[in-house]
């Protein structure tokens, strides 16, 4: 008994501090939406919502006509959902904080990183367990040249690319080194230089 509780108590606070030291700000929005809940809990896959993630340099937020595929037939009566019916019933649509923003001199595209085989998870982290949605990374130019000094670091099979908790069949380094030829990645000469991410 007494063991239980401690392993319990350990672990309630390792998680703890684990969490603080990765976590940034959450988020307070207008309607608590959660991943935790959607992803993590239902299972849906990211573009379910963010539909156009894969196609063009913006990944959208669901439109509430998204939401209300499911909330106009379940949990009708939460209060908590009322700004997402009101939206609906006066076709206007949420006003949703952003949470990941660069500065405008900086050039971000969604689709070339997703065909390329960077997931979701590798720049915004476990989505699926935030019950608000976090920044996980800086975002400064050292994280992104990061990764493109050394793709095959943290490229994965495209199948994968919005699975979360994803773990490589086999050694990352030779599997990524693979992907960097078969999709074409360029040389990292390219991807670092200026004019890449400053046009
Ligand atoms: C049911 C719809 C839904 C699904 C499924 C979903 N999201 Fe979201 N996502 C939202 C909504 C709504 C927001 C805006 C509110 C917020 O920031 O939490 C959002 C915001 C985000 C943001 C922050 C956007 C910003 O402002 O920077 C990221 C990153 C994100 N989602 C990634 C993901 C990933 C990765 C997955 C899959 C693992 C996923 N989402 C699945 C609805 C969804
Ligand atoms: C595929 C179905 C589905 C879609 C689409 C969906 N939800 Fe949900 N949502 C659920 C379910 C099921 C729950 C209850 C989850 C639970 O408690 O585990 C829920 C719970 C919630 C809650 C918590 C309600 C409360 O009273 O605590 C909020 C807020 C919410 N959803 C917002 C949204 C928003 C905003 C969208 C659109 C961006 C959305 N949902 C899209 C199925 C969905
Ligand atoms: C290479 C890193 C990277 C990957 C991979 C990535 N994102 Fe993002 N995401 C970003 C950055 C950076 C921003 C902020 C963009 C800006 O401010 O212009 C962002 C912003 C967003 C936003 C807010 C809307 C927008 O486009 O600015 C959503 C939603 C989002 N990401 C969802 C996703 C989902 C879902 C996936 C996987 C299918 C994904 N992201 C993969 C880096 C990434
Ligand atoms: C985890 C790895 C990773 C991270 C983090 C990352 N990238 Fe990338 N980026 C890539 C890969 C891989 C490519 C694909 C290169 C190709 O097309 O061959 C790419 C391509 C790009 C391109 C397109 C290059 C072109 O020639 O069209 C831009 C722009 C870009 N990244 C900007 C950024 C910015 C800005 C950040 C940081 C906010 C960032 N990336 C973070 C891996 C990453
Ligand atoms: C892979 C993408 C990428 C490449 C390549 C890149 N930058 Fe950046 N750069 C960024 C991002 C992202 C920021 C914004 C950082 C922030 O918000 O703090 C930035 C910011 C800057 C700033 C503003 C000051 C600062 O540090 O915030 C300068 C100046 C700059 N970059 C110059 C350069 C020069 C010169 C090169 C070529 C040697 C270069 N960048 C290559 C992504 C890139």
């Amino acid at each position: 008994m007494f063991i239980l509780a401690f392993l319990t108590w350990a672990f309630t606070v390792l998680d703890r501090s684990n969490y603080n030291t990765r976590a940034a700000q959450p988020r307070e929005q207008l309607v608590p939406f959660s991943h935790a809940h959607h992803v993590g809990g239902i299972g849906l896959d990211c573009r379910y919502c963010h539909t156009t993630v894969e196609t063009s340099s913006f990944a959208n937020i669901p439109p509430t006509k998204t939401c209300m595929n499911c909330h106009s037939q379940i949990w009708l009566t939460s209060p908590t959902l009322e700004p997402v019916r009101a939206s609906f019933r006066e076709n206007k649509s949420l006003d949703w904080i952003r949470v990941n923003d660069l500065p405008d001199f900086v050039y971000f595209n969604h689709s070339i990183h997703i065909n390329k085989g960077v997931g979701c998870e590798s720049c915004h982290g476990r989505v699926d367990k935030m019950p608000l949605t976090w920044q996980e990374n800086s975002l400064q130019m050292e994280w992104c040249l990061n990764c493109h000094r050394y793709p095959e670091k943290f490229v994965r099979p495209r199948e994968f690319i919005t699975t979360m908790g994803y773990q490589p069949a086999g050694d990352q380094e030779e599997i990524g080194r693979r992907l960097v030829k078969e999709y074409n990645i360029q040389d990292p000469r390219l991807l670092t230089s200026c004019s890449t991410c400053h046009r």
